[in-house]
């Protein structure tokens, strides 16, 4: 079966008028960005880390290639990087299907699940009861848990679910938990329409509300959901804030689904923002954690050991827009690749930053170097075969930005092409994927250039690009702005070229990593 499935031409009509001619496997299954083998996911669910051990689950339809009836799908990886698919962790129920959530280790079996040797791994997502929903009725959606002896491979759920009932709010779902040392509690957040709930528990299975957040602030051009709340240190100091990671659909800054972030002070019971967060909220509406139309429902792994410390995240790479419609039919969607974020203070401003985590760089098998390249009219620095641009991580600068506008481009012998860069005359990245290939399954999916702002202030332009065969995740400036996005050429991309408009730029330290994944 799987390999009928696996060689299979790419089906679409109109994809074959693009005239494709490799296989739906060979041509758009990424090298090394997590996808289920077969059917329909989207977002990350229950990432935890345990015994050397990322998991990973996800939100699942193993009957079709479209969403339906959720489950919560399971893979694990060693590294982050290679991940190997386990069997379906949630079924849905007589309470509904399985919409996302989050799991944690309760290491002092707060829960009383524990059987005394290993220490319970308690999930806690949201039963959405499709019957109840049908009858026009309010409160189909709770919040249930379920828990695991077996180190996350099976999972029972509790008898007297669900543990947090509907107070009568639509959309009321994607509970992420966590524990909250300073305050000694088991601490939800809960997206319930155009705020968060935040609750609190000491044994996961009775939950008491804490407060409200989020009503009028940030951006609300849709319905909130998956939340993240987290405390986190920031970067080169002892000063701790938490953080809110708050993805909302429709909304985002290039339309279709987003993810947008605050950040404050959490007293145990209410989270407020820090000040100066405040004023530049009024400013600017939002702050986003990535200006790419692809990175939704992202959230960090609970359970990082403290000698690592890192906040690990993940997200889905795809928008609701058109995730449905994407021309690949074997399975639907990919993850990000896992990003380490940390927080900064710059000039009293907090800000996230968003880097691929290090562990990618066990893949390079190859190394590329050029110190200095002219560009003059439109300049090819990197070419195939000698760069595989399907798995790659390409680095370079520019120094002493002028008024002018940067245009790196991937193109191959087709005419596909993404372009993305910088208009430092009107202040903005960009990324156009409107000539890349087979565009045509949703008007909105190259409808628009993205775009994302430019600190006018900024002379020094840092660029980072993750290459994958379908999508190109750009971060600009040590991880200040990030951009993903996702893209279907009939061919591989062969050429990488750069272009400014008047003036000859000069790119410096280009480090070129060919990835050795798949
Ligand atoms: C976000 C989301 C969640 C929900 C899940 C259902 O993409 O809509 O709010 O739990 O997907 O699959």
């Amino acid at each position: 079966m799987f390999l009928i499935v696996s060689c299979k031409n790419i089906p679409d009509s109109k994809a074959q008028n693009l005239n494709i001619s490799q296989s739906e496997e060979a041509l758009y299954r990424p090298n090394f960005h997590f996808t289920p083998k077969e059917h329909w996911m989207n977002d990350p669910n229950g990432m935890f880390f345990l015994n050397n051990t990322y998991h990973l689950f996800f939100q699942y339809y193993p009957d079709g290639n479209k969403w339906g009836p959720m489950h919560w799908g399971h893979a694990t990886s060693k590294d982050l990087i290679i991940w190997e698919e386990q069997p379906i962790a949630l079924y849905p129920d007589e309470l509904g299907y399985i919409f996302s959530g989050s799991a944690v280790v309760d290491t002092e079996n707060t829960s009383g699940f524990g059987n005394g040797t290993i220490p319970p791994i308690v999930a806690i997502f949201t039963h959405h009861d499709p019957v109840k929903e049908k009858e026009a009725k309010v409160e189909f959606e709770n919040q249930s848990i379920a828990y695991s002896l077996d180190n996350g491979n099976t999972w029972i759920k509790y008898d007297n679910n669900p543990v947090l009932k509907n107070p009568g709010i639509k959309d009321f779902r994607d509970p992420k938990v966590l524990w909250d040392e300073k305050h000694q509690q088991w601490v939800m957040a809960l997206a319930a329409n155009d705020r968060i709930k935040l609750y609190s528990s000491i044994d996961l299975k009775e939950w008491h509300f804490l407060s409200n957040f989020g009503n009028g602030l940030g951006a609300h051009g849709g319905v909130w959901e998956c939340p993240d709340f987290f405390p986190m240190q920031v970067e080169n100091s002892t000063e701790m804030k938490w953080v809110l990671l708050q993805s909302l659909n429709p909304g985002g800054p290039n339309g279709g689904s987003g993810t947008q972030y605050f950040i404050g002070d959490f007293d145990g019971k209410t989270f407020s923002l820090d000040p100066s967060f405040n004023n530049d909220l009024e400013s600017k509406k939002a702050l986003w954690i990535d200006f790419g139309k692809d990175n939704y429902a992202g959230v960090t792994w609970s359970n990082i050991p403290s000698t690592d410390g890192r906040k690990l995240f993940l997200g889905w790479m795809s928008n609701w827009q058109y995730a449905q419609q994407v021309p690949t039919e074997t399975w639907r969607s990919a993850m990000t690749t896992p990003r380490e974020i940390t927080l900064v203070k710059n000039e009293g401003r907090y800000r996230l930053k968003f880097l691929p985590v290090r562990e990618l760089q066990n893949y390079v098998s190859k190394t590329i170097r050029k110190n200095k390249i002219s560009i003059t009219d439109k300049t090819v620095v990197a070419k195939s075969p000698l760069v595989d641009f399907t798995k790659a991580d390409i680095q370079f600068t520019v120094s002493d930005l002028k008024q002018d506008v940067y245009t790196f481009c991937l193109s191959n012998s087709k005419g596909e092409s993404i372009t993305f860069g910088l208009n430092k005359i009107d202040h903005y990245f960009f990324i156009d994927r409107s000539k890349s290939g087979n565009i045509f399954f949703s008007e909105d999916f190259a409808k628009n250039i993205s775009k994302a702002p430019f600190n006018k202030d900024i002379n020094d332009l840092d660029v980072r690009i993750i290459l994958d065969k379908t999508s190109i995740e750009l971060f600009y400036n040590n991880g200040t702005m990030v951009m993903t996005e996702i893209f279907f050429t009939t061919q591989p991309f062969d050429s990488f070229s750069i272009k400014a408009n008047t003036t000859s730029p000069e790119i410096e330290n280009m480090i070129i990593k060919q990835l050795k994944i798949n």
